[in-house]
């Protein structure tokens, strides 16, 4: 069974009690949705491979540390989008791959309009990025899609889970690892997420 990980940070929850604000702008809304994908990196991140590699300060030469280029962020679109360029400030040599997916507002169920995937993914440890886990469709399908692609190592990053979704990710992908920055109670009749954000496509993007 993967590992399920609830972020235990004040700066984290106070900054999801603002995106969940209805009175949040756009324009903050993205900005917070930035810094708490950039503060969940850190824990996403716990576990990469250093090299050792030398490094002559301007005292002596000593032993240092790199990340080589070993990982692939893949957003799930639109939404994921707008955790990409947190993570890529904390690692600039990632690779971006990106898969788009919608959810049918009738069947809930994720509809594939995009793939392009880094082809290289089966070296990487891939970060897959979406802000909502809601019943969990279109997480499970997109890292379906990546597995086809050969990728070995997956996790997958949201800023709000509901139990549901992380129940079904886990059992599609017992494998995957699932970083949240907050759990919530579970989903209203139409698969929002409750009490949830609303629509984080809608609100990264101004749509409403
Ligand atoms: C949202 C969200 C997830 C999905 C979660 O995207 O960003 O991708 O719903 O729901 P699920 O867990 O029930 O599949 P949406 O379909 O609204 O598309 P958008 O990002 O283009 O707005
Ligand atoms: N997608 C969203 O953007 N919000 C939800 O609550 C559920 C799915």
């Amino acid at each position: 069974m993967s590992k399920l990980f609830v972020m235990d940070h004040p700066l984290i929850a106070h900054k999801i009690s603002m995106i969940r604000d209805v009175n949040t702008s756009v324009k903050d809304f993205r900005e917070l949705v930035n810094e708490v994908a950039l503060l969940m990196g850190y824990e996403a991140t716990k576990d990469l491979e250093l090299t050792k590699t030398k490094v002559q300060t301007p005292l002596a030469e000593t032993v240092g540390n790199v990340i080589e280029k070993q990982v692939a962020l893949v957003p799930i679109l639109r939404a994921g989008l707008g955790m990409v360029d947190a993570l890529m400030s904390l690692i600039p040599a990632a690779k971006v791959g990106h898969i788009g997916l919608y959810r049918d507002h009738e069947t809930l169920q994720p509809v594939e309009y995009y793939c392009k995937l880094p082809t290289d993914i089966e070296k990487r440890q891939v970060l897959v990025l979406d802000p909502m886990l809601a019943t969990g469709g279109s997480a499970a399908a997109a890292i379906d899609f990546i597995k086809q692609r050969g990728a070995k190592k997956i996790k997958l990053m949201c800023i709000i889970g509901a139990p549901e979704g992380v129940a079904v990710v886990q059992k599609a992908h017992p494998d995957v690892d699932i970083y949240v920055a907050a759990l919530d109670e579970g989903l209203n009749e139409h698969g929002y997420i409750v009490p949830g954000l609303g629509d984080a496509g809608d609100r990264l993007f101004g749509t409403m």
